[in-house]
């Protein structure tokens, strides 16, 4: 395969839908989706893929009942909990983006402790938005700059202050379930990545999917505003 992406980033939809239709409790489809992020970490190490990120909770999350809410954070703590060699095993970096202050502490702790135990791998980056959305961090980045007593800022003063700034732009942005938006997922980064939107549900997502996308960004020409080469 050739003209691969560097950074993917994933919306994980479709869980919910996963479930109801088996007839299951939804956070029954969340816990699946945990498997379909293992099957994506393996298939990115297998694409040399160097970043992936995953859209985990949103700002806008918090409209969800809080037994949806608390499942999807123990699912998380656990996830992080059992995997630290795991991580290391594969050489994956563990980061994330978003305002972690009203996580429960044992979360936070839990991601803190994984950020710290990863810190030192190469292969691939994985990261987790945690109450993310990009008008929020757009708005805090703005005021960490106002503090800052800037008269004029740049683009660069933006990006270097941003969530993001370890992290290259998304090339490739992927929201499975057929839903075509991108839901205030990281707008100013996604300036110039390629959207695809595939019908399959996020538990259902696996390698042959991921190729799939992989194929499909590969034979995409990218221009970035100039001309065709
Ligand atoms: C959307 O499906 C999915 C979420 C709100 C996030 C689910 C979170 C996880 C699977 C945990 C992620 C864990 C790691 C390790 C990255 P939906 O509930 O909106 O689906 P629906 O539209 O079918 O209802």
């Amino acid at each position: 395969m050739y003209n691969l992406p560097t950074h993917i980033a994933i919306i994980m939809d479709g869980n919910g839908r996963w479930a109801q239709k088996r007839g299951l409790p939804r956070n029954l489809g969340h816990k699946e989706g945990i498997k379909a992020v293992e099957r994506t970490l393996d298939a990115c190490i297998k694409f040399h893929i160097k970043f992936v990120t995953f859209y985990a909770f949103s700002t806008e999350n918090w409209k969800r009942d809080k037994e949806e809410i608390d499942g999807i954070f123990s699912l998380l703590r656990d996830y992080l909990k059992n995997n630290p060699d795991y991580f290391n095993k594969k050489d994956i970096k563990i980061k994330h983006i978003g305002e972690l202050s009203p996580f429960p502490e044992d979360l936070k702790k839990e991601l803190t402790k994984t950020e710290n135990q990863t810190t030192n791998n190469e292969t691939l980056t994985m990261t987790l938005a945690l109450n993310y959305g990009g008008q929020d961090e757009i708005t805090r980045t703005v005021n960490k700059l106002l503090k800052e007593n800037k008269m004029e800022i740049t683009y660069k003063d933006i990006s270097q202050n941003l969530d993001t700034n370890f992290l290259p732009d998304p090339d490739l942005v992927i929201r499975t379930s057929g839903e075509n938006r991108l839901s205030n997922f990281m707008m100013l980064q996604m300036a110039y990545s390629e959207l695809y939107f595939p019908k399959v549900l996020w538990p259902d997502f696996n390698e042959k999917e991921l190729k799939k996308a992989l194929k499909i960004f590969s034979k995409r020409e990218r221009r970035f505003g100039g001309l065709k080469k």
